[in-house]
């Protein structure tokens, strides 16, 4: 959500923000813009693609070394050329950007009207931005000093860049909330909302914490807090190449990143799981074992996919771990007054690591003495940096907005996490215990078996591309799959979809069902098995079209579906992580088949760094 991409050095700063606006499309936007700084302040900003920002600026005076380039993702006033970023001051000194939301701008707005301010813009920005300037007319202050008395007003979550026609040899950047990196060079600065702008100039990177200003010259880098005092800055080293962020060969990114699966649940699996010793390593789990074995009750926060994978966890932790699991949306978590103990163990799942609801839910269970263990795929990330243990899920860069590596690499993880745990607190037996770990050691090489056979998807997708509806049914571990194909199939193919527990579509959702309805099972070998094939006959008697993900060689459904998507045999514990991957392939070719963006599926943002 938002891109933010800003230079300075000695090289041309706008190939170097375009390149970096292009990197952080897949996170979505509606607008663009750059400013670049060189005697005086230009100005370039379009609604639509990165494409039509180029197209505007050709045979444009593009000439400066410091710039900042914005994509936008409209929260204040529609996608359009004026609210785009950057913005100007009234005075036409600062060009900024942000991403992010000023709470309090409609109070501000109305101070500074009535102070003779004519706004250009909708945008909350655009009033963060007039109040720093009237801050330092008034005191007469530096930029620096006034941002600081300003960001100690407002309420909400921002990342701002910030140049200064008067002063420019400098970006002034500040964050709270949003996510922020910047990237060091010999004589040049690179700051973006991720590391995918930056790591084919330098490695070293800087995460900016919450509550800092940077301030930052070709050759300096000085960080401070809002009390003014400098802050030594924490230089990481990036462990990313190019090559896991670009396409490679394939169509899609979302293509791309299914097909990885195999590779991904290894890696995840790598180094932790060893079948040989039958043990699981897991340091941050391992580390504060005591409290996480000693929890009262487990606390899972997270949204959307990542929530889906929450549900799964809930069933496999108290099966296997005897401690009560309750899955929260992180959303309504950190609104309403939650019972949080000390002794309660929360579980934040997030992609992104930025997920702006999933992050504050969290600090505010932090505040309430609860431990925090993080399950986060980008390395350095906000939510990775607050809790206090975690694994990371190791899936790589996931580019297409729609979810898919990130979530198998999650139930991988949560797997392994629930494991560990029932070993310690003795709530599982050896023998079942040595079984579930040989059977996670199997599933990348089952998933490679699917996605080896994948292509007769295509037939079915060609088949149902152009319903208005989907349901989609599961039980048991199977329940929160039907879940996430349901959400899949909406983000892709923008097809009405609803997910359901596979009983309960007997208090309501039946109504709908008649020739025209598909409804996609899924329905592979379990303890709920019998009950499914119930209802499945259910939904033929009312001459629904039976669409099943089953088990390879189960010849009752197989006689029972109009269309089936087998995948091999697995534990039902398991399972979730196969079964979710044909409905993952069902969602992309039909969104193919309708030519629709389904890297960037319109509306969505990969990263949702506002609440
Ligand atoms: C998944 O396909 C979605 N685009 C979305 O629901 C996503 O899972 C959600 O926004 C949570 O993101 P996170 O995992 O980065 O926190
Ligand atoms: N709230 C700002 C706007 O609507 C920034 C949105 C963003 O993060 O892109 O312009």
């Amino acid at each position: 959500m938002c891109g933010i991409v800003a230079y300075i050095g000695y090289r041309q700063a706008y190939p170097v923000i375009i390149k970096g606006l292009k990197r952080l499309e897949y996170r979505g936007y509606d607008s663009a813009g750059v400013a670049l700084l060189n005697h005086g302040i230009k100005l370039y900003k379009k609604k639509g693609k990165v494409a039509a920002l180029e197209e505007i600026t050709i045979g444009k005076d593009l000439d400066g070394s410091i710039g900042i380039g914005h994509t936008r993702w409209a929260t204040h006033g529609e996608p359009s050329d004026r609210n785009a970023h950057p913005h100007l001051s009234a005075n036409g000194k600062l060009a900024m950007i942000h991403n992010g939301i000023i709470e309090n701008y409609a109070a501000l707005r109305h101070e500074l009207i009535k102070k003779g301010y004519v706004f250009h813009s909708d945008t909350d920005t655009e009033v963060l931005l007039n109040f720093i300037e009237d801050i330092q007319k008034n005191n007469e202050s530096t930029l620096e000093e006034a941002l600081r008395i300003a960001l100690k007003r407002i309420v909400g979550a921002y990342v701002i860049v910030l140049i200064d026609k008067d002063d420019p040899d400098t970006l002034i950047a500040a964050r709270k909330g949003s996510p922020l990196v910047i990237g060091i060079g010999k004589g040049e600065h690179f700051l973006a909302s991720d590391a995918s702008p930056i790591i084919e100039y330098t490695k070293e990177v800087v995460y900016v914490n919450d509550y800092q200003i940077a301030i930052i010259k070709a050759d300096e880098l000085i960080l401070k807090n809002l009390g003014n005092e400098r802050q030594t800055p924490f230089i990481q080293k990036l462990d990313l190449e190019l090559a896991a962020i670009e396409k490679g060969g394939y169509d899609h990114f979302m293509l791309k990143e299914i097909y990885e699966q195999p590779h991904t649940i290894y890696d995840c699996l790598r180094g932790r799981l060893d079948v040989s010793e039958g043990t699981i390593t897991m340091s941050g789990i391992q580390n504060n074992i005591d409290l996480i074995k000693n929890a009262n009750r487990i606390l899972i926060i997270a949204c959307g996919t990542s929530w889906h994978a929450g549900l799964i966890a809930e069933y496999v932790i108290e099966e296997l771990c005897r401690i009560p699991v309750e899955v929260e949306y992180a959303s309504e978590f950190r609104y309403r007054n939650p019972v949080v103990h000390k002794g309660d163990m929360i579980i934040a799942i997030s992609q992104s690591g930025e997920t702006a609801d999933t992050l504050v839910a969290i600090e505010r269970a932090k505040e309430q003495g609860a431990v925090i263990l993080g399950i986060v795929n980008v390395v350095g990330s906000s939510i990775a940096r607050i809790s206090h243990a975690g694994a990371y899920t190791h899936a790589g860069p996931e580019i297409g907005v729609a979810s898919t590596k990130a979530f198998t690499a999650q139930l991988t993880v949560l797997a392994m996490v629930a494991l560990k745990i029932a070993k310690e607190r003795e709530t599982i037996t050896n023998e079942r215990y040595l079984h579930l770990i040989n059977e996670l050691n199997e599933v990348p090489e089952k998933v490679k078996q699917i996605l080896d056979g994948a292509d007769y998807i295509k037939d079915i997708a060609a088949k149902y591309k152009d319903v208005p509806n989907a349901l989609y049914l599961g039980r048991g571990y199977n329940f929160p799959v039907a879940l996430e194909g349901a959400l899949k199939l909406k983000e892709i193919s923008y097809i009405h979809a609803e997910g359901y527990p596979a009983a309960e579509m007997k208090h309501g959702p039946i109504a709908l069902v008649d020739e025209n309805l598909p409804v996609i099972f899924v329905a592979t070998k379990d303890t709920y098995h019998e009950k499914i094939v119930s209802n499945i006959q259910e939904i033929k008697a009312r001459k629904g079209k039976v669409i099943a993900v089953i088990t390879e060689g189960d010849e009752t459904i197989k006689g029972m579906a109009d269309d089936i998507m087998p995948i091999p045999e697995a534990d039902e514990l398991i399972a979730p992580i196969l079964s979710v991957i044909p409905l993952q392939l069902l969602s992309y070719y039909i969104g193919i088949a309708k030519e629709y963006d389904v890297d960037k599926p319109r509306n969505l943002a990969k990263s949702v760094t506002v609440e």
